[in-house]
């Protein structure tokens, strides 16, 4: 973990940014940075994630970004932060499930499945765009079905949400217990596991896990 400048160099319509960074701070599909904006009122330290990687160096961060941030800020980072997620490279079948949001902070992982000629299904309610043709997209409803189809999986939920994703998937172990599933939990994250303010806390089978650092990509099966 490596503390850097980067540049925020432009800002899309979506709220997601391209960021320019030493290319060993770019953080992988999961993980994240903690990133001040230099000499602005937003002092407070926010978790970015990226969305994919900018051909220009750095990358797009997925959105939302706080909103007083303009392009042309300074911006201090310190990363890559957090357990990614990791793509098996064997895997054929792979379903991206944007449980509550968009599905930005899976894009990552959409290039990389495309590039080893994985099928990919995308499952959010929300709008979708910028994906691939090739890309088959489901509503939240399709989502036991499609993880009978898939050998592998990610999910994006908020950890508010994380009891509803449980309840859906509640008696489906015959489907969940055959695809690697991994979920990233999203929550602030203001000290990105160096201070133990325990903002993240993530109560699991009666332990406590800090998100920011055991996280927060955890595997389904430790949720
Ligand atoms: S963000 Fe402070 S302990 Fe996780």
């Amino acid at each position: 973990m490596k503390t850097a400048k980067a540049k925020l160099e432009e800002i899309f319509l979506d709220g997601s940014a391209r960021i320019t960074c030493p290319p060993e701070l770019t953080p992988a599909p999961g993980q994240y940075l903690l990133v001040h904006a230099d000499g602005s009122d937003a002092s407070l330290a926010v978790s970015v994630f990226s969305s994919q990687p900018a051909s220009q160096g750095g990358f797009r961060s997925a959105p939302p970004l706080p909103s007083v941030w303009r392009p042309g800020h300074s911006l201090t980072i310190r990363g890559p932060i957090g357990h990614g997620f990791s793509l098996p490279l064997a895997v054929r079948k792979v379903v991206l499930v944007a449980f509550d949001d968009t599905p930005a902070r899976l894009q990552g992982l959409l290039s990389l499945a495309l590039k080893q000629n994985a099928e990919v299904v995308v499952i959010c309610d929300t709008q979708t765009e910028d994906l691939p043709e090739v890309v088959e997209v489901q509503p939240l409803k399709a989502l036991v079905d499609t993880l009978r189809w898939a050998d592998y999986a990610a999910v994006d939920v908020n950890r508010e949400n994380l009891d509803r994703l449980k309840e859906m998937l509640a008696g489906q172990e015959q489907v969940t217990s055959k695809v690697e599933a991994q979920v990233l939990v999203r929550t602030p994250m203001p000290c990105g596991a160096q201070a133990e303010c325990g903002v993240c806390a993530l109560s699991l089978h009666h332990d406590w896990k800090m998100i920011c650092k055991d996280g927060p990509v955890f595997g389904l099966g430790e949720l």
